[in-house]
């Protein structure tokens, strides 16, 4: 278990929620960015079979083993899918320069309505300018689940972030959301580690909960608006996206407020009123006079 001084809070866990990734710029030094990058170019980057633990991964010498061991980066993963979670499967994909077209956008699974998630964690050995494309996500798009690239007619989405970044920078993605490469347009080859991890947990509270009121970590249901910390959580869970209808994506919040219930235990917990009322179903006759 990973120290809790490097655990995510529960803000970050909330923006998770509500966008379907974290970003952590310039979290790898550049020793290790170098060191993987000569992996990369030695195609000494072996990956485990799927469904084997992490820890069993990426044995040292191992630079991009390393790169994964560090606490820092243990911190989210065991903040997001708990220790030791599941190798899925790696990747290093490849961005050949003056490409003439972009991958289109995507998600990484079929049609997938599990409350559980894996992450993807990304990871930029080298820096991403802009003409050089670098990933693409759109925001909050992550509970909008679909089949692989039945969306790869949209070309581009209000609200869509390049991942424009200095090298040694993370993006750790829930498995719902909707990406693409970009098109690399210098005459460099673009590279990123992915990784799938799944996990082997209970996603409940796993990162740290100190910031949240003690009745949570008690798992007793508590009504919300009652602290700054329960405020600053919903605020976040109604930040809207560009992309959002103009009613101001309702069912996206009740997305939200479901998730969060679901990693808090809190079975309570809303957003002004979105999911209450919808848990409005009175069993009780009316009473003669
Ligand atoms: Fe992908």
């Amino acid at each position: 278990m990973v120290d809790k001084q490097y655990l995510l809070d529960s803000k970050q866990m909330a923006s998770f929620v509500a966008r379907g990734f974290l970003r952590f710029d310039e979290l790898i030094p550049n020793e290790v960015n170098e060191a993987v990058m000569a992996e990369i170019d030695a195609g000494s980057i072996k990956a485990a079979p799927a469904g084997t633990p992490l820890s069993q991964c990426y044995p040292p010498p191992s630079a991009i083993g390393a790169m994964l061991r560090r606490p820092e980066v243990q911190g989210i993963i065991q903040s997001l899918v708990g220790p030791d979670p599941l190798f899925d499967h790696h990747a290093v994909h490849v961005r050949q320069p003056n490409q003439d077209a972009a991958q289109g956008l995507h998600g990484d699974s079929i049609i997938d309505t599990r409350m559980h998630f894996d992450i993807q964690l990304m990871y930029f050995p080298h820096d991403v300018p802009l003409e050089m494309g670098g990933t693409l996500v759109v925001p909050g798009s992550h509970f909008r689940r679909i089949n692989e690239m039945d969306i790869a007619r949209y070309q581009n989405f209000v609200g869509q972030i390049p991942m424009v970044c200095k090298a040694g920078s993370l993006l750790a993605l829930h498995h719902g959301i909707w990406h693409c490469g970009r098109q690399n347009k210098t005459d460099r080859v673009r590279y990123m580690y992915k990784i799938r991890l799944n996990p082997r947990v209970r996603q409940l509270r796993l990162w740290n909960t100190d910031d949240l009121p003690q009745d949570y970590a008690k798992h007793k249901p508590i009504f919300t608006r009652e602290t700054n910390a329960v405020e600053d959580i919903q605020t976040i869970l109604s930040r809207q996206e560009p992309w959002f209808e103009d009613a101001g994506g309702r069912l996206e919040i009740v997305n939200r407020v479901k998730l969060w219930r679901f990693l808090t235990g809190d079975d309570n917990f809303d957003v002004h009123y979105w999911l209450t009322r919808l848990e409005n179903m009175p069993n009780n006759r009316l009473l003669a006079a």
